[in-house]
């Protein structure tokens, strides 16, 4: 039998899995399309499924140039679209409905509105670019779920998106599944030979959605902070993971680090990519790095709790202005999610966790610190942050940390139920490079020399927002493991400190 049709019939049986599960599941009205993650069964035959041949079926596929194989290509994108659609529900799974809707701060999202915008990226830019047959079932939701493009005509004020009541979370889920419906069988109907230019955008797509689940989490960990009760979002069974910190009073700088005699070193991905990746990544470039040294580890609640003490949150000689400014209009004197106890004649601190309110950990990572309090602190410890060029020379370094090695050892969330970022207990020598923390750099968020916008609504992603935010290294526990890449390129305004956010301190090396 030719390979072709081999495989061809391999990937009609594959789909027709896929319709079982989504058959199955349709008598769950919370979980559609979620077969393959929720019932045992279903998983088990998919794995052997797999097992038997399916194995070259995987989410980490590129989809920016003519795959070898089309019609394997053509289901690991379904597979990615249910995968990945799927994932966002089942993050919404431990919330109650009054959970979906709220809004305590302008900076933040009610989740059911992430799960309405997230459907808006595939209605707008693949439906009606592609001429899919299908119509919004209101004419206001085209306004109330565009987040920011000004392209696509008028859309709803970021900060009154809690204040409507309507649509109702149970509508958006119906949209979602007529959404992903459609969707499915309209790829399904390309039988095997998606064009690039749709594979392009509906990854892009997903890409956008995984973004959105990190902000999901960031926003429902926010949401639930800001109840006076501080509900759990994970059960109290989840687990609590150990730490390679022997001894947290250790400084993560003095005891362990990495130095490079720095050069002329390269960066930036250069296209066509083998990979997906935003725009602003590209394009490859050199840049000039001084000899440095760098922690092996981002900085622990131990040590940030020493800064503390010593007073850092009242010396200005230790702040940028603004930052200094800032942490005073706001009355701040420690991370976002910490609150002080009185407590054997001395403050003892607790942390607002996914598990709830737990007493501080000194040997986990320090987190949702804002670029000034970073900066603060890294003056206090005579050191600084590290320019986000020294950040991915060091961790191209890391045997732990190349792309694909990420996705596979990484212990996300997700998989294990973790309440926190922590120090990973297989590190290889370098510790925490992989996804605990985003870490703040010293760079602003700026085009790489060469840079182009895309053109049309696309240029609105990344370009429109290179002023006045610094740029983040690396990726933190919330973050979807076939999301990672080493040249990936996060941003938040300086003063933003609920992303789960850490900071490495660095120094030249004389
Ligand atoms: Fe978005």
């Amino acid at each position: 039998m030719p390979d072709n049709a081999a495989n061809y019939l391999k990937c009609k049986n594959y789909i027709c899995f896929f319709y079982f599960g989504i058959i199955i599941d349709s008598f769950d009205y919370q979980r559609p399309l979620g077969c393959l993650r929720s019932d045992p069964a279903v998983k088990s035959i998919f794995i052997l499924k797999c097992l038997l041949g399916y194995e070259s079926i995987r989410e980490d596929r590129t989809y920016m140039s003519k795959p070898e194989s089309i019609t394997l290509e053509h289901l690991a994108l379904i597979n990615k679209y249910i995968t990945v659609r799927q994932k966002t529900l089942d993050l919404c799974v431990p919330l109650e409905i009054e959970d979906m809707v709220v809004q305590p701060a302008s900076f933040v999202s009610p989740p059911k509105w992430h799960l309405a915008h997230t459907t808006w990226f595939f209605v707008t830019f693949v439906f009606h670019r592609f001429g899919v047959d299908y119509a919004w079932p209101d004419k206001y939701f085209p306004q109330l779920f565009n987040s920011y493009y000004k392209s696509q005509g008028q859309h709803w004020v970021q900060g009154d998106r809690g204040n409507l009541s309507r649509p109702t979370v149970k509508q958006i889920q119906t949209l979602r599944q007529e959404v992903d419906e459609v969707m499915i069988s309209w790829l399904e109907r390309f039988n095997g030979d998606i064009p690039s230019e749709i594979q392009t955008v509906v990854r892009l797509g997903l890409e956008h959605e995984q973004q959105h689940q990190e902000l999901l989490m960031m926003d429902i960990k926010y949401i639930l902070w800001c109840n006076p009760s501080k509900p759990a979002y994970l059960p109290s069974t989840s687990i609590h993971r150990g730490s390679v910190l022997s001894n947290p009073g250790q400084k993560a700088y003095e005891n362990e680090n990495w130095s490079s005699d720095g050069g002329l070193q390269q960066f930036g991905v250069g296209l066509p990519s083998a990979d997906f990746c935003f725009d602003n990544e590209t394009p490859q470039h050199n840049a000039y790095l001084q000899p440095y040294s760098i922690a092996h580890r981002t900085v622990s609640n131990a040590e940030f709790s020493e800064f503390i003490a010593d007073g850092g949150y009242q010396e200005p000689s230790f702040w940028l202005s603004e930052g200094w400014d800032y942490i005073q209009k706001d009355n701040i004197n420690a991370p976002l999610y910490w609150r002080s106890e009185e407590g054997d004649g001395k403050d003892r601190w607790q942390e607002y966790t996914l598990n709830g309110m737990e007493e501080v950990r000194g040997d986990v990572p320090v987190s949702h610190i804002s670029f000034h309090e970073a900066y603060a602190y890294a003056r206090w410890a005579n050191k600084r942050l590290p320019t986000e060029f020294e950040w991915e020379h060091f961790a191209k370094h890391n045997p732990s940390c190349k792309s694909a090695s990420i996705r596979e050892t990484t212990e996300l969330f997700l998989e294990n139920n973790l309440a926190q970022a922590y120090y990973p207990e297989h590190a290889e020598g370098f510790v925490n490079v992989n996804g605990g923390l985003w870490e703040w750099t010293s760079s602003t968020y700026a085009p790489y020399p060469g840079y182009r916008s895309e053109k049309g609504a696309f240029g609105e992603y990344n370009g429109k927002f290179m002023i006045n935010q610094v740029v983040l290294r690396g990726g933190c526990f919330a973050t979807p493991r076939a999301h990672y890449r080493m040249s990936y390129r996060n941003f938040y305004q300086a003063h933003q400190r609920w992303a789960f956010t850490g900071l490495r301190l660095v120094e030249e090396k004389v």
